[in-house]
């Protein structure tokens, strides 16, 4: 069986199945609309931007958006989609972010922290996400809840690790600011098939039954109250 996420080289690599699933996900564009109320005239780190899901709402609204990414390719499609010459989009790790401390008014950072499984990455990680963020600056992050058809599907009803990573999130400062209903559309279910096979494989995947997928997100959100 294929391992989810870093062991699966399109889930990162292949474009062109992730930009299927991104434009599935969250088909009413729910989170969208929520960071166009948090995000108008800020400084905005997409922190692990990815292929830019959220590029469009944040650049009109963002007085500077950056946005970074560990791979070369997913920022290259987040490029493409750019249509603001004074966006950045940096190729680095964010456990070591090329940006100066209290420079940010606000990280969003959609799926990407709970794909860091090695916690001490993870923590390092957040620490410096933390560290380039202005006082009363905010880190917005847009997590999977623990209970919705897409964690059974992926089967992680059953291993706790949704929900220990979310419990990570609260230990942290964050409180849950914002609980969101909505569901993956693709165009068929031989697409949604397809698309779940290549990312988390064959067990998975046989378990869709429709190319619509109920999902339940979790946005939490921290404030830096402490000045430097
Ligand atoms: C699940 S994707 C989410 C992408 C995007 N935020 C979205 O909502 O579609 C996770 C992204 O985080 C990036 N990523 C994972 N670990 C990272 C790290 N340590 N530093 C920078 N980017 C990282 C991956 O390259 C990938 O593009």
């Amino acid at each position: 069986m294929k391992n989810l996420l870093k062991d699966s080289k399109a889930y990162y690599e292949d474009n062109d199945y992730y930009e299927i699933f991104s434009k599935a996900e969250d088909y009413e564009n729910k989170v969208s609309e929520y960071l166009d109320n948090v995000s108008k005239n800020k400084v905005v780190l997409d922190a692990g931007c990815g292929t830019g899901k959220f590029l469009k709402v944040l650049e009109n609204n963002a007085s500077k958006y950056i946005g970074i990414d560990l791979s070369q390719n997913q920022l290259s499609k987040a490029r493409l989609k750019s249509q603001n010459n004074k966006s950045k989009f940096i190729c680095s790790n964010l456990s070591k972010i090329p940006l100066n401390s209290n420079s940010i008014d606000l990280v969003i950072s959609s799926w990407v922290l709970g794909t860091i499984t090695n916690i001490d990455e993870r923590n390092m990680v957040l620490s410096e996400l933390k560290r380039i963020l202005k006082y009363d600056g905010q880190i917005i992050l847009i997590e999977n809840a623990n209970n919705s058809e897409f964690e059974k599907i992926r089967g992680r009803d059953k291993d706790n690790r949704t929900k220990d990573y979310n419990d990570w999130i609260l230990s942290n400062g964050f409180i849950l600011d914002k609980g969101i209903n909505t569901y993956f559309q693709f165009n068929t279910l031989d697409e949604a098939k397809e698309c779940f096979e290549v990312i988390y494989g064959d067990e998975i995947a046989s378990r869709i039954l429709d190319n619509k997928i109920e999902h339940m997100i979790n946005i939490y959100k921290y404030i830096n109250s402490e000045a430097s």
